[in-house]
Order: C-alpha cells, then sequence, then structure tokens
C-alpha cells in the first residue's frame, strides 16, 4: 500500500535515477544575431551563454518534455511506470492553468491514477518539488516518487531588440530524478532551506495585466505576457542570496563548505556561479557549469546539471550533493543531500 498511511519508522531517501529532455532546435548566439541587435561577444562575456534550445510551439510543450524526461528517470532507476506512487513537477510555465502537468506526466508515462502536483517556484521550482518530495517519502506515505524540473519559458521571451536584455538568457528544457525509499536511514536530505520576497517581484516578472506593473515599471500593453527584469537588481540579489543560502545550509547540516562533493546551482549567469567559486574556493569539477549549451532553463537548470554529472560518472553514492536555486517570486532555497 502507498500513499495512503504513514509508517513508524524511518526511512531513508535515495536519488535512484535521472534523466533530461531537450528541445531538437538549437539557437546559437549568431542566430540570435539575425533577430535581434545583439552579439555574441556581448553575451558570452556578460553570461556564458553559447547556445540554448527553444521548443517548437506548434508540436510540443512542456508536459511533453517532462514526461520524455520523466520516462528516462523511471528507466534509469530500473522501474516501471506502475512502481511510481507521486509525481510532482517544478514549473512556472505549464501548458495550460489545468490540468497541471504533473498530472499529463502521470498519464502519459502509465503511473496510474496517482498523485500529481505542480510546484511554482520558478527557478526554485525543483529545489522546492524535491525537499517536499523527500518528507512525503520520509512521513511514510510514499515509496516511488518522479520529482521533475520543466519549463517552456522562450514564450514569454520578445526575441526582437526591445527584448533583448533577457531573451538570450533563456533556453528551454525538462529533467527528473526518481526519489526511491531506501533501507539506508543515513540516505536522503541533510538539510534544507526554503525563502521568498513578494517585494522584490518589481525587479523580474511577467505581467498578465495592467495591474501587475509595480510603480516603478511603465505600463506598455506590448509587455503584457512577456519577462520583465532588472537585470543589475536580480543579479545583485543572486549573488548576495548564493553565498548565504551556501553559509545557511552548511550551517544547518553542521558540515564545511569542502566536505560537500558537489553544488549543483541554478545556471542563470557564468558571472554569479564564479563569484560563488570564488567565495567558498570551489573548483569547476565542485560547481559544474553547463550554462554554455543551455542558458538559463528556469526549474530545468539544476535537474539538468544533476542528470549530467550522474550520466559522466562524477555523482556517486556516498557523496554530498548540494542543490541550490535562485529566481523570480523573488526565491531562493537549498537541498542538501547524502547519496
Ligand atoms: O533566473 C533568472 C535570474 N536572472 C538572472 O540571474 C539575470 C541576472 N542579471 C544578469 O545576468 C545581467 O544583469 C545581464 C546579463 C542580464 C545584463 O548584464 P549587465 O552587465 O547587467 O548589462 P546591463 O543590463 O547593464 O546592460 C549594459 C548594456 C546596455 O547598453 P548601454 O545602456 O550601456 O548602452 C544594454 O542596453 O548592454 C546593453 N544590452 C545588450 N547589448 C547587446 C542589454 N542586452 C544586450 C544584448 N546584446 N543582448
Amino acid at each position: 500500500m502507498s500513499g495512503r498511511g504513514r509508517s513508524p519508522v524511518c526511512v531513508g531517501v535515495e536519488i535512484a535515477g535521472s534523466g533530461s529532455s531537450l528541445p531538437a532546435r538549437r539557437v546559437t548566439n549568431g542566430d540570435l544575431v539575425a533577430m535581434m541587435d545583439t552579439s555574441d561577444e556581448w553575451i558570452v562575456q556578460r553570461t556564458g551563454i553559447r547556445e540554448r534550445r527553444i521548443y517548437d510551439r506548434e508540436k510540443e510543450g512542456t508536459a511533453d518534455l517532462a514526461a520524455d524526461a520523466a520516462r528516462k528517470a523511471i528507466a534509469d532507476a530500473g522501474l516501471l511506470p506502475t512502481d511510481i506512487d507521486l509525481v510532482v513537477v517544478g514549473t512556472m510555465t505549464p501548458d495550460s492553468p489545468t490540468p497541471s502537468v504533473a498530472c499529463v506526466v502521470a498519464d502519459r508515462i502509465g503511473a496510474g491514477k496517482v498523485g500529481a502536483f505542480d510546484v511554482n517556484g520558478a527557478c526554485c521550482g525543483f529545489v522546492f518539488a524535491i525537499n517536499t518530495a523527500h518528507d512525503l517519502i520520509n512521513g511514510g506515505a510514499y515509496r516511488n516518487v518522479v520529482v521533475a524540473g520543466a519549463d517552456t519559458i522562450t514564450r514569454f521571451c520578445d526575441f526582437s531588440t526591445a527584448g533583448r536584455n533577457v531573451a538570450v538568457l533563456f533556453g528551454d528544457a525538462a529533467a527528473a530524478v526518481v526519489l526511491r525509499v531506501s533501507s539506508d536511514t543515513s540516505r536522503g536530505l541533510l538539510a534544507q532551506a526554503m525563502h521568498s520576497d513578494g517585494g522584490g517581484a518589481k525587479n523580474l516578472f511577467v505581467p498578465g495585466r495592467k495591474q501587475d506593473f509595480p510603480s516603478n515599471v511603465e505600463y506598455d500593453p506590448k509587455r503584457i505576457n512577456q519577462i520583465y527584469m532588472d537585470g543589475q537588481a536580480v543579479f545583485k540579489f543572486a549573488v548576495g542570496t548564493f553565498s548565504k543560502l551556501i553559509e545557511q545550509t552548511l550551517e544547518r547540516s553542521g558540515l564545511k563548505a569542502d566536505e560537500v562533493d558537489h553544488y549543483v546551482c541554478h545556471q542563470s549567469n557564468y558571472r554569479i556561479l564564479d563569484s560563488a567559486r570564488e567565495r567558498f574556493g570551489l573548483s569547476p569539477e565542485r560547481l559544474h557549469v553547463n550554462i554554455d549549451r543551455y542558458g538559463n532553463t528556469v526549474g530545468a537548470s539544476v535537474p539538468l546539471v544533476f542528470d549530467e554529472l550522474r550520466k559522466s560518472g562524477r555523482v556517486q553514492p556516498g557523496q554530498k550533493v548540494m542543490f541550490l536555486a535562485f529566481g523570480a517570486g523573488l526565491t531562493w532555497g537549498s537541498s542538501l543531500w547524502q547519496l
């Protein structure tokens, strides 16, 4: 029986599998130069991004990418879709307000009538979702949970010169992990943190109506349903937040920075990641960067890095991994695992 009762025993939780899904269309900085006034040099120097994937709106959506990533993660874990008893998707770009992406994924993968819901934490969606799912397993109610991060954010980007400060940053993707109950109680979350500051929303938001424009941003009907970002304000927030978040998570776990094997970070700007590396003396092997190939993929960003590390054999059982993200909301959060 799963998803119905609480087990009296304390259980461990392991990350048993991972998978990712990328749209086929690869858009280089050179391709963007043909759409807007920008340059490869500007984008690489300011962000570290060289190319990104952009989904085909006519043929695919967030749920398609998420279902593909979930199927791969389940196979990687050596499980069957019918073993899954809960699906949680971190996303801020569901294909429609309802059904949730998670409901579509659960059905598509053939998991049956299992629990399924989305978590909207913007770029923190996956981190918030994995923290939630961990505790649902740890509490004894679920055994095998798919946790995905999936976003098709480019539909909210303006690929003309007017939107160049935002459009060059983003890409579309999905990635997923399977969490599985383990008899080894040392495995699972060592510490976590989840934060928000709605007062900072004015620096990064998608207006749906005239009323959604804060007083510091002039109303422009052409900007409805497009990302507004004060890049420098978000940059400052991100650099400060990253350091404090790492410190807070280490303090909660009682670990030192060099006792964590991998810092799996949200990829939003190479310079932001570099400042965290410098601050904590982390080698490139311990803070992996793949923004050059995918840009900022919002909720998919963190599990995409994890899947890459796992597939290349760099992440191994017994290691400690800290997932870290920050984003619109504003939101920021961490999840420190004993694998
Ligand atoms: O997960 C979401 C979180 N978001 C982020 O983490 C983003 C954080 N912010 C950033 O990464 C940086 O602020 C950006 C990469 C967005 C911008 O870099 P910046 O060094 O802060 O540049 P800026 O906004 O100060 O703009 C500098 C110049 C401006 O021109 P002027 O006013 O100096 O003449 C911009 O108009 O660069 C211009 N510019 C561009 N030029 C070429 C802005 N976007 C572009 C572009 N290509 N795409």
